[in-house]
């Protein structure tokens, strides 16, 4: 794991906003494996306006996400669809035809193996970028007894909700998910996480200096060949 730790999460965001747009330019059909939370904001923020400015152009990147809510309409304002249009794809010249998205709403076992396909199809993940959660988990993998392998339906735990419920004023937070498997993550060819604040640097901690356990989802990345992890300093405070 390659870990840089910045001063700030708009630091952040220009970094690796600047290290996407420099590869989109040298690969411009690449795949790219996006992820929602507010870890990544300044970084699509970075890239949005390098396209505003065509600096960059996104028409022929393809993307997935990490993971949906289940039992949410694709076009409700907290689905993770939503999140990602308004973020990123409406402000870039993105061809929506090339954005896949984990259906919540259909089943589970169909779509994991079509979103396995769709990825395939693609040739696989260039650069997945994920965040992390305060119990050490990414995507949506809780910390659990095993490690996942494709897309699956999950129960998210008191944690998540704790953490996430404050997106959810005019309905309660929906209870499960369906995110992509800690194998379709691991599979991706290089994998940037990000993660700023005083509530990630114990998950931080456990993450690149712990035992590689489901227990902490994230551990698993130390098995992983090109990690890049971007953190800020209240993030690393405890490595
Ligand atoms: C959610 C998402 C994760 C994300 C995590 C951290 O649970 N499913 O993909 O990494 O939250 O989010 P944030 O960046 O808002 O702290």
């Amino acid at each position: 794991m390659e870990i840089k730790v910045f001063n700030n999460e708009a630091e952040i965001g220009e970094f690796a906003g600047k290290l996407y747009v420099d590869y989109v330019n040298a690969n411009p059909d690449c795949v790219l494996g996006f992820a929602t939370g507010a870890s990544p904001v300044p970084t699509y923020d970075y890239i949005a306006k390098s396209c505003a400015e065509g600096l960059v152009s996104l028409k022929n990147v393809s993307t997935f996400n990490l993971d949906e809510y289940c039992d949410l309409p694709k076009d409700h304002k907290n689905s993770y669809f939503t999140f990602m249009c308004e973020n990123l794809f409406s402000k870039t010249d993105i061809n929506m035809a090339n954005v896949d998205f984990l259906d919540g709403n259909a089943d589970p076992d169909e779509e994991s193996a079509r979103y396995a396909k769709a990825i395939a199809a693609k040739g696989g993940i260039d650069i997945q970028l994920l965040g992390i959660g305060r119990n050490g988990h990414i995507a949506f993998n809780e910390p659990s007894d095993e490690f996942t392998d494709e897309a699956w339906k999950v129960t998210l735990t008191q944690s998540t909700i704790d953490a996430n419920s404050i997106y959810f004023d005019d309905i309660p937070m929906p209870r499960s998910a369906i995110t992509m498997g800690i194998g379709s993550i691991m599979r991706s060819k290089k994998i940037i996480l990000i993660a700023t604040g005083e509530s990630k640097a114990d998950a931080v901690k456990k993450m690149i200096k712990g035992e590689v356990t489901p227990q902490v989802p994230a551990s698993i990345l130390q098995q992983h060949s090109d990690v890049l992890v971007l953190l800020d300093t209240a993030a690393a405070s405890l490595l």
